[in-house]
């Protein structure tokens, strides 16, 4: 007993090595954890609706599960099937996962273990990251600096690198090349989910492989830290990708949540897939058919959590505008639509994302 108390006092007093890979969440937002009164009361089950302020009393599902080999190896109505799942998951969800989707697990597992030892660097070295691991400036992203309570605050950590960017990006380290295997593989496997997408809206259109090449599309290495108040700080807040679709790695943690039928649910691990999401300019481009659905990610106490998401993007100058008449949105450049977003999170701390297209 009395050698637990020491103990206790001296992890308390004396952070752990590890600790200095973390950023500064507690030093950084002291005033707003001093201004929160922590609720330690225990929710109602009926409080798990989307007006909930508890995230972690949600229901966990299994997202539509895809099968694309399928595509490769079914016959004719197989392969018709194999593509109507993914256009009604599309519309139905704005999620789904898929397996047999050729990436190797290999390379995955290569991938989250360079991802891994990136992230126990020092934080000092992170931030300064064009200097050290030399992706371009800016590329480090923790917590949230237009936060202004607790709530508002991200308790992760990203790169979120430019693809034009990576080549050579680290020099002898192993990073780089894996981060090139890995895009490479994953952009193959968007352009084809968004070929049939395409498909499935009676468009023949070679508009993805003309404007999202790999170097328009973005890598985002998540860390999720273990959170000592999961229930009041969500890991990355409610909101909307700005691209065509993503695709994303997460590990078996769990954390994910989405919006369906008005109402908040938690994304199973699936230790064999990849999660696909549509994003706000699939939505604009398919005239509201496929949905750009809101998701965000809820923290836990105990473990890390790791995640890995491409974003299938156009180059900035490339016109977003609907398949079908009559649209529902304004046609606007990808350049435009960022800008718009950065502008609103400055001004509103929000992105308000398609509702500013509306015609
Ligand atoms: C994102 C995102 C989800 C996750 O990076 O936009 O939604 O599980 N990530 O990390
Ligand atoms: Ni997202």
């Amino acid at each position: 007993m009395v050698e637990c108390e020491k103990l206790d006092k001296k992890t308390l007093n004396q952070p752990l090595m590890s600790m200095d890979s973390d950023p500064p969440f507690h030093k950084a937002y002291k005033s707003f954890f001093d201004k929160t009164i922590i609720n330690k009361a225990v929710p109602s089950p009926t409080s798990s609706g989307s007006t909930s302020n508890y995230p972690l009393l949600v229901e966990e599902c299994d997202l539509p599960l895809i099968d694309l080999s399928l595509l490769d190896l079914g016959d004719e109505a197989e392969i018709d099937n194999c593509k109507s799942q993914i256009a009604r998951a599309s519309q139905e969800w704005g999620f789904f996962q898929v397996v047999n989707h050729g990436i190797s697990s290999e390379l995955l597992e290569k991938m989250r273990s360079e991802q891994k030892k990136v992230f126990s660097q020092p934080f000092d070295m992170k931030s300064q990251e064009n200097k050290y691991l030399n992706f371009s400036a800016g590329s480090y992203r923790w917590g949230t600096p237009t936060a202004t309570c607790l709530r508002q605050v991200a308790w992760s950590e990203a790169f979120h690198i430019p693809l034009s960017n990576i080549s050579g990006s680290d020099g002898l380290n192993t990073l780089s090349s894996t981060m090139e295997q890995f895009a490479a593989k994953v952009s193959n496997l968007a352009q084809k989910l968004a070929e049939i997408l395409a498909e499935k809206l009676g468009q023949k259109s070679t508009f993805f492989q003309e404007n999202c090449l790999s170097s328009t599309c973005f890598l985002r290495m998540n860390r999720y830290p273990p959170c000592p108040i999961p229930s009041e700080v969500f890991g990355l807040m409610p909101h909307t990708d700005s691209d065509f679709l993503t695709i994303l790695h997460q590990d078996q943690v769990g954390g994910l949540q989405l919006v369906k039928d008005d109402t908040w649910i938690a994304v199973k691990p699936n230790p064999e897939a990849l999660i696909i999401n549509i994003g706000d300019l699939f939505q604009a481009w398919s005239n509201d058919v496929y949905k750009s659905v809101e998701h965000r990610v809820v923290t836990n106490m105990e473990v890390e959590r790791f995640s890995t998401a491409y974003f299938f993007c156009p180059s900035y100058e490339t016109v977003i505008e609907s398949c079908c008449e009559p649209s529902v949105y304004r046609k606007f450049s990808f350049g435009e639509y960022r800008q718009q977003v950065q502008d609103d999170v400055k001004n509103f701390g929000f992105k308000v994302g398609l509702p500013k297209f509306l015609l």
